[in-house]
């Protein structure tokens, strides 16, 4: 009876202090997701089972596939060439300095050895935890590791079939049919025992990718992850992570650290309730995420490289994903565009870590796009239009002390319209650079400014 008593007394006591999410002061919280701001760029891997098939990670949903149709991807999943050491260095190289996996996809398959399911890594012909070798490279390389776990799930027998769902069906009356006898509790535990695995058995997890909600009718929302009691669990037992914003909880104090638009390029740097809020966008090479054979639309190196600058010009990350082939590899396309913005980064990486929104004062020259550092104090001017020797930064005239290349530390002549530029259009305020007229070899020339 006493024991009992104890029991009931510890039990209440863990309730207590689940109760609530962790509060935070605005400055506690920049802080702890300061490494991450000023990152900038990371990588998104998109891995399962979904590259054998290889058209889309959501080709069990868009062709209606069952789990006993979608089993020979499990059967045959063998990625023989599979090196994180190797996958870790490329992502280096291109200039990230973190990354994310899909630990599940939405298609519940598990790269990493769970207690909880037999739909794993360890039980098909890569027989061990991939997701243990993964962590280990990419720490190895200095790169913070990330987990992104689907909160849709479609294979666990207990998640109801709702309106993403590879069996939805047409009417309240077949989903009722359907989902009999399948219970979301049960599988709301497994959603946490698993999320408690992940985050405890790899060591540091700096990021928790977790994917999506669709409240609504037969869509799926905080309600039934349990997302408050998650959450406060991922807190518990990594109080530094930083999570992502697709629990449903936009409205709960604490329930999300960043914001996440995904392939699109915002307007301007995005807001809650009037405050500007961190941010992550999230973007693939091609359209898939997964590992897509056939699609041809892949972006080319400029465009990549502009989708980085834009977000760091309006406060945001890059989350940039690679989808390995089956075999484990990345293809010659991922690997290509990785090298070519590992070129440009390594000479022009400095107006991009650390930096951010460049302040009011500074307007943006026409086909430019600037970032500024605010701990040196250096504005950054990124020629996405090479101009013919006259470039003029408007209302400039006596902001700024020196100007260079960035990627090579050459000085860029100042001049001032007043005196030898008199037909150059400049107004009073502006300042001229004299630009050469071959374009550097690089494919955004910088130009860094130190200010006055
Ligand atoms: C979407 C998709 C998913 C992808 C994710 C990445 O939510 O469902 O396939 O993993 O976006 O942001």
């Amino acid at each position: 009876m006493r024991k009992c008593l104890l029991l009931l007394l510890l039990v209440s006591l863990g309730i207590q202090s689940f109760s609530q999410l962790p509060k935070e002061t605005p400055e506690q919280k920049q802080k702890r997701m300061q490494w991450w701001t000023d990152a900038r760029f990371g990588m998104f891997i998109h891995w399962g089972l979904y590259s054998l098939p290889s058209r889309h990670e959501w080709v069990k949903n868009a062709e209606r596939l069952t789990n006993a149709d979608y089993q020979k991807y499990f059967d045959n999943f063998n990625p023989d060439l599979f090196d994180p050491h190797e996958w870790a260095k490329m992502a280096k190289a291109a200039g990230m300095k973190y990354a994310v996996i899909t630990t599940k996809h939405h298609e519940g398959f598990c790269l990493f050895d769970s207690k909880y399911t037999d739909y794993k890594a360890p039980n098909t012909p890569a027989n061990r935890d991939l997701l243990k070798e993964w962590v280990e490279a990419f720490r190895a390389e200095g790169l913070k590791v990330g987990f992104y776990y689907s909160l849709i799930d479609w294979h666990h027998p207990d998640f109801t079939i709702d309106v993403n769902h590879p069996q939805r069906v047409n009417s309240d009356a077949e989903y009722d049919k359907l989902n009999k006898g399948k219970n979301m509790k049960v599988y709301q535990e497994y959603l946490k025992s698993q999320i408690r695995e992940l985050l405890t058995n790899y060591g540091e997890v700096s990021m928790l990718w977790l994917d999506f909600s669709y409240p609504g009718k037969h869509g799926k929302g905080h309600e039934d992850w349990d997302s408050e009691n998650l959450l406060k669990m991922v807190r518990k037992l990594q109080p530094g992570i930083i999570v992502n914003d697709r629990l449903d909880l936009k409205n709960v104090e604490g329930g999300w650290d960043f914001t996440t638009p995904e392939q699109f390029k915002v307007a301007k740097w995005p807001e809650e309730n009037g405050v500007r809020v961190p941010w992550e966008t999230c973007q693939t090479f091609s359209g898939s995420w997964g590992y897509y054979r056939d699609e041809t639309s892949w972006k080319d190196t400029k465009q990549l490289l502009e989708l980085l600058i834009e977000s760091v010009s309006k406060g945001g990350n890059l989350l940039l994903n690679v989808g390995p082939t089956s075999r484990g590899v990345f293809d010659e396309r991922a690997q290509s565009r990785l090298k070519s913005m590992g070129k440009w980064m390594k000479f022009n990486s400095r107006s991009i870590y650390g930096c951010t929104q460049a302040p009011d004062e500074y307007s943006k020259p026409d086909n430019c796009l600037l970032t500024y550092n605010p701990k040196t104090k250096r504005l950054y001017v990124h020629l996405l239009d090479y101009p013919l020797q006259n470039f003029t930064l408007p209302g400039y005239e006596g902001k700024v002390k020196y100007a260079q290349f960035l990627h090579d530390g050459s000085e860029i002549k100042i001049s001032h319209p007043e005196g030898a530029w008199g037909n150059t259009g400049n107004k009073q305020g502006d300042i001229n650079l004299s630009l050469p007229v071959l374009k550097p070899d690089i494919e955004i020339p910088v130009i860094e400014l130190i200010l006055n």
